[in-house]
């Protein structure tokens, strides 16, 4: 049986993993594995949290941070901290308000929420009356003229930005989700895509591919995302970049932005951990367009370091959902306070009073992990 979630935050949950370990009682064994689960082996799941290890902190005593702030602009708009909320879809699986209790908490917290083209609550209806931060992360569909309507009702709905995922053509390798039998259960839908054509894989011929000849056949490529560059109104963030090549080709063709993301682990096992790529990618994106990072941030000292390897900021994934599983909005903005502050602190004692001083010799790479 699982637990109902609770209506105040106990005093023993104080860090995101105590969350983590909270949101096992508020989760069936279906939602769990998915939420916790990665590609494979989940080595690289695993990864994306344990590299911030290998980085050490630079304290810096008797610094004047007494102006202190962690106010940062993108795309032209202002936020009070570099906090934000990852795409994460279907989140009735892990609380009864799903999406609704994110926006809230996001809202309260001034932080962006990202919503999912597979969010389990429609677009239009996420989100409260009033100027909040929500950006829109889109799939491109089996049809341009799916995918643009889409992108028209993002705009349509007042959504500030597009996030578009690239890095999840196929879904991933899951054993862990193929051993139990996962399933959405029924009342858990994609609303917003519900109507979408689905392609028929066609009839193979025995040297031909499925990945190849069905799945990679209607994957979205370069082309198509210089064809969202040209219709969309809001800027476009591509988000599951890797390398620095594919990097520099987005900013050719004109993104506004770029995630360093693998998807929190769960399309490729054995990638590099987001940390790992994202100083290449700042070096050769070289200011032009703000590098954001997602993948294993469950401390204020981990965005520090991310921001120290040159993120303007991170989005944070898992942990709010076990948040939001454990209390619902409460837990989400709970969560996000403690974030900030630990934030807060770290630059306080490492001697920034503001995002532009983390820089890369506040870190140490000591090329080892530690245990956490
Ligand atoms: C996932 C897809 C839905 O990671 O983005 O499960």
């Amino acid at each position: 049986m699982t637990q109902a979630p609770l209506s105040r935050i106990p005093r023993h949950i104080v860090s995101a993993s105590d969350y983590q370990q909270q949101a096992r009682h508020h989760l069936d064994d279906n939602a769990w594995h998915y939420l916790v689960g990665g590609a494979g082996d989940e080595i690289t799941a695993a990864h994306n949290s344990q590299v911030f290890a290998s980085y050490r902190l630079k304290t810096r005593v008797l610094a004047d941070v007494r102006q202190g702030h962690t106010q940062l602009s993108l795309f032209d708009k202002s936020y009070p901290h570099p906090i934000f909320l990852a795409p994460i879809a279907y989140q009735h699986l892990f609380h009864q308000q799903g999406e609704q209790a994110t926006a809230l908490a996001a809202k309260v917290m001034d932080a962006p929420f990202v919503v999912s083209t597979l969010s389990s609550t429609l677009l239009e209806e996420i989100g409260s009356e009033g100027e909040q931060a929500l950006w829109f992360q889109l799939y491109f569909q089996a049809q341009r003229q799916q995918t643009l309507a889409l992108v028209q009702r993002a705009e349509q709905a007042g959504y500030q930005v597009l996030v578009v995922t690239v890095d999840a053509p196929l879904a991933g390798i899951r054993y862990r989700e193929q051993r139990m039998g996962f399933q959405l259960p029924q009342e858990v839908r994609a609303v917003n895509v519900l109507g979408a054509t689905t392609v028929t894989p066609p009839t193979l011929e025995a040297s031909q591919r499925l990945v190849f000849k069905h799945f990679m056949m209607n994957a979205p490529t370069w082309q198509d995302l210089a064809w969202l560059l040209s219709v969309s109104r809001l800027p476009v963030v591509i988000k599951g970049i890797l390398s620095p090549e594919n990097a520099e080709k987005a900013v050719q063709l004109g993104v506004a932005g770029i995630v360093v993301s693998n998807h929190g682990g769960r399309v490729l096992d054995g990638v590099l951990a987001s940390l790992e790529a994202l100083p290449a990618i700042v070096q050769v994106v070289n200011g032009r367009v703000p590098v954001l990072l997602d993948g294993g941030i469950s401390r204020g000292s981990d965005v520090f370091k991310a921001l120290a390897l040159g993120a303007s900021a991170v989005f944070v994934g898992r942990p709010y959902i076990y948040a939001l599983a454990s209390a619902g909005a409460l837990g989400v903005a709970h969560l996000l306070r403690t974030l900030r502050e630990e934030l807060d602190i770290t630059m306080a004692l490492c001697g920034c009073a503001t995002l532009s001083q983390i820089n890369a010799s506040c870190v140490i790479n000591v090329g080892e992990k530690c245990p956490h």
